[in-house]
């Protein structure tokens, strides 16, 4: 990638209320200001670090830490090493998950303080002091290992004016049978209402080569510690977790990023079937501990795993899915979040992007996926929210109107809720009025075998409710690539 495009990727995906947003780190002015710092930092021919010495990026979250945050921060050698632009923005994400409305605000009796639960806060312990420092919230930081317990206890106390925000909680790892038997017991019992089709919420259907008990099963199962049954305590309620796996499945995967060397041990890097077995243990724990916690996040290393994760994510019954983009230099991770909450009511917001023709690829698409049953598929997923659809299976085009009643119940209950507004009122199937409807058209076109690109075409931009075609078009690119896509069989 050219550095113009890295920069406006970078600067289109920075969360615009990160501190370095707007004024990136100022090594020159830091250098003078911290000699400590001073020797890492190469002025000519401008001012830089060598990103490949560990020393280097330590030395610099340590600096940034203390100019921007007043945070007293350290770590020991090898252990891996945050950058504090990108950290923040996990952080800011969070923030602004809990002030939307999504989802129902919980009825606590916590006054507006925010608390999180940070699953594997590491040596570094960076989220809690972030999240402190910056919004006063206050955390519980998990982790396994003696040294991340012990430093990120060292970074709590060097601290005092976060520490009582802030407790760092050992996970027992001889738990992990216990909390196998009931997350099981649960799974269980959630796939029997899955088949049956018990629990009153519409589940889609299985993708055409394997039923929803075959996967179910064959995915990787997760082998550790436990994460976050049998580590919440009984009665404790949380407005988030948040969770920076360990993506990798071994160290070889993991390799050494010759551009950077921000250290990470092999217990911070790697565990048995990767990211995508440990949030999928985070996924069942979940499904036990429903509402104790408003938001569950994580962060996650690969986009194949995203879409497992959410279409695994809708078979489990959850009210809301929401991802973001973190970009930071050439690295680009995801956030995926869920909720059990009821869902809230949601504003359609008129300075939503106004976009009037979307487009995305569908790739290694399963075998028997055809354009015409992708057509279908996208017939089914907007007529279920209410809309109105006419297939043409001569031009492979679907024209489809929807009023805002029918918007709002294709945005917040997402592809399987199909029968209930927000509140789990139903959604009275209005006739549509065109002068307020939102009108276009899903073209569906053969690429290479194998890839179809699926175009909206928005009829009048001005209708009040276009402000949403780009979110119900974003909808519809998850649920078809959940539904079609090879990647999320594993
Ligand atoms: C990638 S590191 C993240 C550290 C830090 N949060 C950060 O963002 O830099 C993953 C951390 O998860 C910890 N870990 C692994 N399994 C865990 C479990 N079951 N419960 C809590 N922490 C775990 C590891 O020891 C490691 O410190």
């Amino acid at each position: 990638m050219t550095r113009k495009k890295r920069k406006t990727r970078e600067a289109a995906t920075i969360h615009p209320r990160n501190k370095y947003a707007e004024n990136p780190p100022d090594f020159a002015l830091l250098a003078s200001l911290y000699p400590s710092f001073q020797p890492f930092v190469f002025l000519e021919p401008r001012p830089r670090i060598d990103w490949t010495d560990f020393n280097a990026t330590r030395e610099l979250t340590r600096v940034l830490l203390l100019h921007d945050h007043a945070l007293h921060w350290w770590i020991p050698d090898g252990q891996l090493c945050p950058t504090v632009p990108n950290r923040s923005n996990y952080i800011h994400w969070l923030e602004d998950l809990l002030s939307s409305d999504v989802v129902a605000k919980a009825n606590r009796d916590r006054g507006s303080n925010v608390r999180g639960f940070d699953i594997g806060t590491g040596a570094n312990c960076i989220y809690p002091l972030l999240g402190a420092s910056l919004l006063g919230w206050s955390f519980v930081g998990t982790d396994v290992t003696d040294v991340a317990l012990e430093w990120a206890e060292r970074n709590v106390k060097s601290n005092p004016h976060v520490s009582e925000l802030i407790e760092i909680r050992k996970v027992d790892d001889t738990l992990d049978g216990l909390t196998t038997e009931l997350r099981s017991n649960v799974a269980v019992d959630n796939e029997r209402k899955i088949m049956n089709g018990m629990d009153g919420r519409e589940v889609g259907p299985s993708p055409p080569s394997s039923s929803s008990k075959e996967t179910i099963h064959s995915e990787k199962r997760y082998h550790g510690p436990p994460i976050l049954l049998g580590v919440v305590k009984d009665g404790e309620e949380f407005d988030f977790c948040m969770c920076n796996p360990p993506f990798f499945e071994s160290m070889d995967e993991a390799g050494l990023n010759p551009k950077t060397a921000c250290g990470g041990t092999p217990q911070e890097m790697v565990c048995p079937g990767g990211e995508r077995a440990f949030i999928s243990r985070m996924i069942e724990d979940s499904i036990v501990l429903k509402q104790t916690f408003r938001w569950y996040t994580s962060m996650i290393g690969k986009k194949s795993n995203l879409s497992f994760l959410i279409s695994k994510l809708w078979k489990v019954g959850v009210t809301v899915v929401k991802t973001t983009e973190f970009v930071q230099g050439q690295t680009c991770r995801w956030g995926l979040a869920w909720s059990f909450m009821p869902a809230g009511r949601k504003i359609i917001s008129p300075h939503v992007t106004n976009k009037s023709v979307s487009s995305f690829m569908l790739e290694g698409l399963l075998p028997q996926v055809s354009a015409m049953s992708i057509l279908q598929s996208v017939e089914r997923f907007l007529s279920a929210g209410g809309a109105s659809c006419k297939l043409n299976t001569s031009s492979f085009t679907v024209d489809v109107t929807a009023s805002n009643d029918h918007c709002r119940a294709i945005l917040e209950n997402g592809a399987y809720e199909v029968d209930k507004g927000a509140s789990g009122v139903p959604v009275e199937k209005s006739e549509p009025q065109p002068s307020t409807d939102l009108c276009f058209r899903v073209s569906v076109f053969q690429q290479i075998p194998g890839t179809l690109l699926v175009k909206g075409s928005l009829h009048h931009k001005s209708s009040p409710s276009s402000g949403s075609f780009s979110q119900i078009f974003h909808r519809l690119e998850e649920f078809l690539k959940a539904e079609s896509c090879k990647e999320k069989v594993l």
